[in-house]
């Protein structure tokens, strides 16, 4: 059974102790095939595709983060384009809104995450989509930038309602579940995971962060990945298997890798 996690961040100061002897090991201990290293920041960026060239089964995404865009410049713009030339560079992302923190003004947010949206159109990558407490806004922007069909990507993490989860169906998105899904209080997300089909489903850990139960609270790794495919295996009532398997191809053919 082959792992494919789907958004990690290994060049997080969390992993400075023992990165190398963690991702070194992390192919023998389990079967994790591949992990895309997301970028949120332009900084991040740059250490994702460091990772990238290091090691063979790391792959990236590059974009910046809504809490991060304050001080972007058109400039940062065309580094992305530049660098999304790279032929390890699966995505943009993670872009999005997140009205919990009002660290960076609505607008400003909304611009860059425009921008960066058509960037991706431009380049033609899939989008890695960050939204918190920011459903309606994220909804309209991304319908009226897929006007004409040309994105697709993963919503990451997602938390918010099987009925918003209809929209992204519709425009063949496909969504990042984690370690939240475990969670005993995570109602909302547990019932998206049992309408939204398998064939639309991707795992992710988000590491350093969101750790699934058993684990809560800690560091998390790729090497937690099961934990969140036995949930979703028990939520649609099928073998964790076939879940493994399904989002193994899923993420082959979201971020259009063999
Ligand atoms: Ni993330």
């Amino acid at each position: 059974m082959k792992i494919f996690d789907t958004h990690a961040h290994y060049d997080d100061k969390a992993f400075d102790e023992d990165r190398d002897i963690l991702l070194s090991s992390m192919q023998q201990e389990i079967n994790i095939e591949k992990i895309v290293n997301v970028g949120a920041s332009i900084k991040s960026c740059k250490s994702t595709i460091a990772l990238t060239e290091r090691y063979p089964f790391i792959y990236g995404a590059i974009g910046v983060h809504p809490e991060d865009v304050a001080h972007i410049t058109e400039e940062d713009i065309m580094w992305l384009k530049e660098k999304s030339q790279l032929e390890k560079i699966v995505a943009i992302g993670e872009i999005g809104l997140d009205y919990y923190w009002d660290g960076v003004p609505k607008e400003v947010q909304q611009k860059w995450f425009d921008r960066q949206l058509e960037l991706a159109k431009e380049v033609k990558l899939p989008v890695i989509i960050h939204s918190r407490d920011a459903a309606q806004d994220t909804r309209d922007m991304l319908l009226s930038a897929d006007a004409k069909n040309q994105l697709n990507g993963i919503i990451h993490c997602y938390s918010y309602s099987k009925e918003s989860a209809r929209d992204y169906l519709n425009m063949g998105f496909y969504f990042g579940i984690g370690g939240v899904v475990t969670f005993k209080n995570a109602k909302k997300v547990k019932e998206a995971v049992s309408y939204i089909p398998l064939e639309n489903l991707v795992l992710e850990t988000d590491c350093p962060y969101l750790a699934p139960t058993p684990n809560r609270g800690e560091r998390n790794s790729s090497l937690n990945i099961p934990y969140i495919a036995k949930e979703i295996a028990e939520i649609k009532g099928v073998s964790y298997e076939k879940v493994l398997d399904e989002t193994y191809q899923n993420a082959n053919m979201v971020y259009r890798m063999n």
